[in-house]
């Protein structure tokens, strides 16, 4: 059994992927962070050919409600979320062949096991039989405004209208991109979290679940 949760940032998909995780336990794979973790170490080791990353000894390590990553034996995911890693990973993310590539890794790594994949097109291309598939939407705005409260949360500065213009010049970017545009999958459920809590998403998605379980035990 897969479960594939999609969605912009600030969609909340990482919450509400970790949560479910958690309830159902089962592992947890954020294939963001494993784009961060190539981008990480193919800057760090000044590699030319990014494409050599994939004979690093990096390992995604998917456990309930948290994906471990670890690089030469040293667990490296503090290192994984500044802009400058963020800003590679989208960078390879565009690179002819490298999401076939990784998605291949994806596949390899767990196999038919059961899981909650989170990504932008975990229904789509990585798992596209998954058993269900969430798409989880939200205003720009209220995007805007969660990204906004996290960077304050850290200590950081930020200007809520700088963040939602590079909240709305990624969405256009994502969208319009000639390779892989970014897209629900046709039998993606569409939740929409602009004014719901995780909580209230965690059981939605745990609601939807049991509807198809039901279903599958009638035949
Ligand atoms: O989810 P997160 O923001 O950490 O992902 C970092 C970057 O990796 C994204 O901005 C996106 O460009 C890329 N990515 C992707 N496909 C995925 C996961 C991440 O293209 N399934």
């Amino acid at each position: 059994m897969k479960i594939t949760i999609d969605g912009p940032a600030g969609s909340g998909k990482s919450s509400v992927a970790k949560e479910v995780s958690k309830r159902l336990g089962i592992p947890y794979l954020n294939t963001g962070l494993a784009y961060r973790a190539f981008a990480y170490v193919s800057m760090k080791d000044g590699l030319q050919d990014v494409f050599e990353v994939f004979e690093r000894p990096i390992q995604i390590v998917p456990q309930v409600a948290q994906t471990q990553v670890v690089y030469e034996g040293e667990d490296i995911q503090d290192r994984l979320h500044s802009e400058e890693v963020g800003r590679r990973a989208s960078q390879i993310a565009t690179l002819p062949g490298f999401r076939e590539r990784i998605n291949r890794f994806f596949r390899e790594l767990l196999g038919e096991g059961e899981a909650v994949v989170e990504g932008r097109d975990a229904g789509t291309h990585i798992f596209p039989r998954a058993e269900l598939k969430i798409f989880l939407t939200a205003s720009a705005e209220e995007r805007a405004k969660r990204r906004w409260q996290q960077l304050k949360r850290e200590g950081l500065q930020a200007d809520y209208e700088e963040v939602l213009k590079a909240i709305l010049e990624r969405d256009h970017r994502d969208a319009n991109r000639p390779l892989y545009p970014f897209r629900p999958a046709e039998d993606a459920v569409l939740i929409d979290t602009t004014h719901m809590s995780i909580e209230q998403v965690v059981h939605k998605v745990l609601t939807l679940l049991e509807e198809i379980k039901g279903k599958s035990l009638k035949g």
